[in-house]
């Protein structure tokens, strides 16, 4: 099958297009024909070599961490899932291909795929929904009333988060340029700073939870928009003791991830604010929750960009301009 392969991990260097042995399913799998992939600033990093050490993937790889598609295949074991069925989801971290013309994936990190959505729209959503549900929803527990910051709402993950942190009652407020202020507004967003013309931290206080995907001048600066009790939560890093644990990392990288995260730890922790770092899982259990709020209408995917298949390397470029409003994708078929 065709795919887009990295042999070695290199800054920016492209993709190679090429074949591939097709997946062959295991008991408890479901082989996907892909109809669409979309792109996350994850397949970048990965490209890069930036995750060797929390991904030690075996090269050559295929990229791709989001698919939607078409059942044709299933493990014995499979009862949930049937060929035909259309589906979509974030592959296991240690199983993902989606720049590809198949995928088996475990039954259990799949879901059906919404039925008001297109191919393209629904790979557009697993990696950022689950991310914004396994912040907002598993770990922040954000409840009717309280307020949130979510940085970057125009991105991929910030357009999920707006409005799932909307849906579950709470006040939003979120950062962006002057030129996304309206689709930040559409999603729902009730406070909106132009991070070039304000500073967030002297806007916001009192809040219960920031989201932040920024860097770390962001990071910290966050602090202070937080109440005592607080939580801070980080998907860009610094990683944590907690998820090297979590991630099975061994000894020495655990201590690496205590060091990483040591100043931003204590800061909180002098103002009583919690800070911890999530990396987002795999869940097709949650990704049918997702499912159910955007055929009910309350979460819609922002698009920004599809590029055919064989541009897919342009579409890496694009994401990385760091510019997209919500999603890029790729049409495999
Ligand atoms: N840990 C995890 O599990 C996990 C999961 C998903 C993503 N991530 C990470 O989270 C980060 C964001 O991901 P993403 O997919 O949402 O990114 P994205 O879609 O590429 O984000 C692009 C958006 O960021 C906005 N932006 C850039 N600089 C900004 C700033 N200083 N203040 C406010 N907005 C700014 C841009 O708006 P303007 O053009 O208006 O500036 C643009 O719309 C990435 O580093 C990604 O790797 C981590």
């Amino acid at each position: 099958m065709k795919a887009f392969i990295v042999d070695r991990y290199k800054k920016k260097g492209a993709l190679r297009f090429g074949e591939m042995p097709e997946p062959e399913p295991g008991d408890n799998d479901v082989l996907v024909e892909i109809h669409a992939a979309g792109v996350n600033m994850l397949d970048s990093k990965i490209r890069d070599g930036e995750f060797k050490l929390i991904l030690p993937y075996r090269l050559p790889l295929i990229l791709g961490n989001d698919v939607a598609g078409v059942v044709v295949r299933v493990g014995r074991k499979v009862r949930r899932l049937k060929p035909g069925d259309e589906v979509y989801a974030r592959p296991h971290q240690d199983r993902i291909g989606a720049f590809a013309e198949l995928i088996a994936m475990n039954e259990a990190d799949v879901a059906l795929k919404p039925k008001n959505l297109t191919m393209e729209e629904a790979a557009s959503i697993p990696l950022v929904g689950l991310t914004a549900w396994q912040v907002l929803v598993e770990r922040a527990r954000l409840k009717k009333g309280q307020k949130v910051l979510i940085h970057a709402g125009s991105g991929g993950v910030g357009t999920f988060a707006i409005q799932l942190a909307k849906h579950l009652g709470a006040t939003v407020a979120t950062t962006t340029s002057s030129v996304n202020v309206d689709l930040v507004k559409s999603l729902g967003a009730d406070v909106v700073i132009d991070y070039k013309k304000q500073d967030f931290e002297k806007v916001l206080s009192g809040y219960d939870v920031v989201l932040n995907s920024l860097g770390t001048d962001t990071l910290e600066r966050s602090l202070t928009v937080l109440k005592a009790g607080g939580q801070l939560i980080s998907i860009s890093g610094p990683p944590d003791v907690a998820f090297a644990k979590e991630n099975r990392s061994n000894w020495f990288l655990q201590q690496v991830m205590r060091l990483l995260s040591f100043g931003i730890s204590r800061k909180a922790r002098r103002a009583g604010i919690s800070y911890s770092f999530l990396f987002m899982r795999a869940n097709g259990e949650q990704l049918g929750l997702i499912t159910s709020l955007i055929e009910s209408g309350i979460i819609r995917p922002v698009m920004d960009r599809v590029f055919p298949f064989e541009a897919t390397n342009d579409a890496l470029a694009y994401i990385e301009t760091g510019r997209s409003k919500g999603k890029v994708v790729v049409k495999v078929r």
